[in-house]
């Protein structure tokens, strides 16, 4: 047995029949992004007194002009704020990008991600159908140094659950494809993305089709005997490809998670125009900036310690110093064995260091110790500074800090545990979701700290002033 094993411009029929009545001349009609609608020369354009057919004063004008740009936009251009579908859309792949990370560390736990020896992105959505087709796959797997040095034990039938392990793995990956393509598309020719997501669709599609790319070179990294002597390595994936893949994985979902919560505030802004003012005019405190500063630097410091974790699994570093705060009987390793001139490949041992910090098992453990304790005593930090500032706080960003508080205690002691019970399946699992989790808790704190974009400040408060 394998050991391991919708619209803000609600078509307003009075406005809109107040166009066609009035004939409303092209230039009125020409298709503009709101963020750039130039009131000052639509007012100034002679257009204007024929709306209403007589003279109207200059601000009943501008609710009609305010009305009327993003009507025209809503037929021609993309909208100023993307619609609330495209908000929830972006929260649901980000859960199913939740759902693979998970998925991909129980492939890894299991020892199952060596098993299909194969990139084969359409034909390979369809598994083993009979017994000659699991007979030609194992058959294959047999070929692979992971099958001669480690499995050559093992049957037809536990070949079968590692297989579907890495085909089911493989299987949900191209079904994020295709949940996040096809909708995308719709979105774009339904007019429901504005500009600014426009781009960042593009974006995350691009790292969506990275991704399958990177899985497949960082398999090869543990099918392929001569790279394998090089890192004398046993049959296992590098540590460096691994934790691209995992970065890669914890981009699209940061990635996706930021742009639908900032369209669903935006939406939420759109339905309260006078309370989403009290709310800018806070988030503009000069000193909140500051604190939107530290959340940042923690964002990049709980990404920096997630991706120490991907070193730790790739190397199989938590199976050794299983003790804690202790490493073995004293608070570090010594220096020998941090910089041990073994990891050094050059005769002058110049990259001694560099090796040491990202191949060395021990030095990368304590590396992850060193950066999760950190991350977690600048989240407690935040949490002071944030009990100590509520008042400039938004009450909703103060709540996530409280909640980001609680996941990096829960996060450490999932660590601390996995760590000295030597990694078992379960407990690693929960450990790695414990990292997306907390990212999530520290996303959505800086999320509740961003400041409006422009366009999107112009159109509340235009609203707010209707
Ligand atoms: C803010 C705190 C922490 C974060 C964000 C974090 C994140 C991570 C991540 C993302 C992984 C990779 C999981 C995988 O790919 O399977 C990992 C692995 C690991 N972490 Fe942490 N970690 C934290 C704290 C700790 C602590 C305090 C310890 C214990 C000293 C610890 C021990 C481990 C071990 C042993 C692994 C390897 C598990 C495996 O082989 O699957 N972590 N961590």
């Amino acid at each position: 047995m394998i050991s391991r094993s919708r619209c803000f411009f609600s078509r307003n029929s009075s406005v809109l029949s107040a166009l066609r009545l009035n004939k409303i001349s092209q230039k009125c009609m020409t298709p503009v992004r709101s963020s750039q609608f130039n009131y000052k020369s639509f007012f100034s354009s002679r257009s204007y007194s024929n709306i209403g057919g007589g003279v109207r004063s200059e601000s009943s004008v501008a609710t009609l002009a305010t009305k009327a740009a993003p009507i025209a936009n809503a037929g021609k251009s993309s909208p100023t704020i993307s619609s609330n579908a495209v908000g929830w859309w972006l929260i649901g792949t980000s859960g199913l990008v939740f759902g693979i990370v998970v998925l991909g560390g129980l492939t890894r736990l299991t020892e199952s991600g060596l098993s299909i020896t194969e990139w084969k992105p359409v034909t390979g959505t369809i598994p083993p159908l009979n017994q000659a087709e699991w007979e030609l796959e194992f058959a294959k797997y047999k070929d692979s140094p992971e099958f001669k040095q480690l499995n050559s034990h093992i049957t037809l039938d536990e070949f079968k659950f590692i297989f579907s392990m890495e085909w089911g793995h493989r299987l949900v990956g191209r079904t994020i494809g295709v949940l996040f393509v096809l909708p995308a598309l719709y979105f774009w020719t339904s007019r429901k993305l504005s500009t600014h997501v426009k781009w960042k669709v593009v974006g995350l599609t691009g790292l969506l089709g990275l991704q399958g790319a990177i899985g497949w070179w960082m398999v090869k990294s543990g099918l392929d005997e001569e790279q394998l002597a090089e890192r004398k390595s046993k049959p296992t994936v590098s540590q460096y490809r691994l934790t691209t893949h995992l970065g890669a994985a914890f981009l699209m979902y940061l990635g996706v998670l930021w742009t639908g919560f900032e369209i669903l505030n935006e939406n939420k802004w759109k339905k309260a125009p006078e309370q989403a003012q009290k709310l800018f005019a806070q988030l503009n405190n000069p000193a909140l900036n500051r604190l939107r500063g530290i959340a940042t630097a923690l964002l990049g410091l709980t990404f920096l310690t997630a991706m120490s974790g991907g070193m730790v699994a790739g190397l199989d570093a938590g199976l050794i110093y299983n003790t804690f705060p202790h490493m073995g009987d004293d608070w570090i390793p010594s220096t020998g064995e941090l910089m041990s001139p073994v990891f050094a490949r050059l005769s002058d041992e110049s990259d001694k260091w560099w090796r040491n910090l990202l191949e060395n098992p021990t030095t990368v453990q304590l590396v992850h110790r060193v950066l999760a304790t950190s991350t977690f005593f600048s989240v407690l930090g935040l949490h002071m500074y944030a009990v100590r500032h509520k008042a400039i706080i938004p009450k909703t960003a103060q709540s996530m800090v409280h909640t980001m508080m609680g996941f990096v205690s829960l996060q450490v002691a999932l660590g601390i545990t996995t760590l000295i019970y030597l990694v078992p399946i379960p407990l690693a699992a929960a450990h790695q979701a414990g990292a997306l989790a907390l990212l999530t808790t520290v996303l959505a704190f800086c999320s509740r700290l961003k400041k409006p974009r422009q366009a999107t400040l112009q159109l509340i408060r235009t609203m707010a002033k209707k």
